[in-house]
């Protein structure tokens, strides 16, 4: 794909990888339309990308609301026309064992954002983008937790599972349409970003049984404050859409983790931890 003058949209623009994706698409000569549920760290996204000269627009959009997709697709048509990125970057960290506690909303909080929200945003930009026919792509943000598997983060592990699985069949869908879209999934493992602080979105219906530090909260910030820099990853989702690249893996060391669990698969062996 040749980016300069190109359109992409970019969910959870307003922190973390969204927004350095944000930037080194715009860096590119990229338009961007930016969406996130929070709305002053995006429009402080927005102008700091408007000072560099970049074209860009933003909308507060939250990703569980099919509508707010649609009206983000429409938003985006009207201010810049055909896109030719779409980046389902937003997401929700939240812990919890899969038995013992109760905190079934949670899980939908979670499964809602990081997997219906990707879903959602597939279902509504790409008839269009396939129809106007020019090079495109798909990004969807997944994880490591995607590709190997972790305990006590049930619902976070499961929609990721989900990413992955709905962007391989996106991406054999759209090689069989002989498609002008191309697909990557990205599954970074720790990233220094806001994710462990994902409760600040927490809906006001969840704050009073939910909002609360929960055991595990700091270990995870812990963890993520020791991870690579988002513009790292931004850098290897650029190079990525670029080469069409589908699996976009940012953490070397832990690839033989992937094939340990594929190994262990054929070999009838139980699951286990395999690292990150
Ligand atoms: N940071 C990591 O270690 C790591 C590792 C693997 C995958 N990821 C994934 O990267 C993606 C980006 O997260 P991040 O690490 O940059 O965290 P972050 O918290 O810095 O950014 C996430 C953004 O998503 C937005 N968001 C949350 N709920 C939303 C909703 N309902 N609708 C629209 N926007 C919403 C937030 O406001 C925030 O701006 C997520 O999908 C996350 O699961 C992160």
């Amino acid at each position: 794909m040749n980016l300069a003058g190109q359109t992409a949209v970019i969910t959870g623009a307003a922190s973390g990888i969204g927004r350095e994706m944000a930037r080194r698409f715009g860096a590119s000569g990229m338009q961007l339309m930016l969406a996130d549920v929070e709305r002053e760290p995006l429009g402080e996204v927005e102008a700091e990308l408007r000072g560099l000269g970049y074209a860009v627009a933003s909308e507060v959009v939250d990703v569980r609301e099919y509508e707010q997709i649609e009206a983000l697709e429409a938003a985006t048509r009207e201010r810049f026309g055909n896109v030719h990125l779409l980046c389902n970057n937003a997401g929700v960290g939240s812990g919890g064992p899969v038995v013992g506690s109760d905190d079934l909303d949670m899980w939908r909080w979670t499964i809602d954002i990081n997997l219906w929200g990707v879903i959602y945003g597939c279902k509504v930009f790409l008839p269009a983008m396939m129809q106007h026919g020019e090079p495109c792509h798909v990004v969807n943000t997944a994880s490591m937790a995607g590709l190997a598997p972790s305990a006590l983060m049930g619902p976070y592990t499961i929609s990721k599972y989900g990413v992955v699985a709905l962007s391989e069949t996106l991406s054999l869908e759209m090689q069989m349409a002989k498609s002008n879209v191309g697909v990557s999934v990205l599954c970074p493992a720790f990233v220094q970003t806001g994710i462990a602080d994902s409760k600040r979105n927490l809906p006001t219906e969840l704050i009073a049984d939910h909002g609360a530090e929960q055991p595990g909260e700091q270990v995870l910030r812990d963890l993520v404050a020791s991870g690579i820099s988002p513009d790292e990853v931004a850098e290897a989702v650029h190079q990525a859409v670029l080469d069409d690249t589908f699996w976009i893996l940012t953490h070397d060391e832990l690839n033989a983790g992937i094939v340990a669990r594929a190994q262990s698969i054929v070999a009838g062996e139980k699951p286990r931890f395999v690292g990150f």
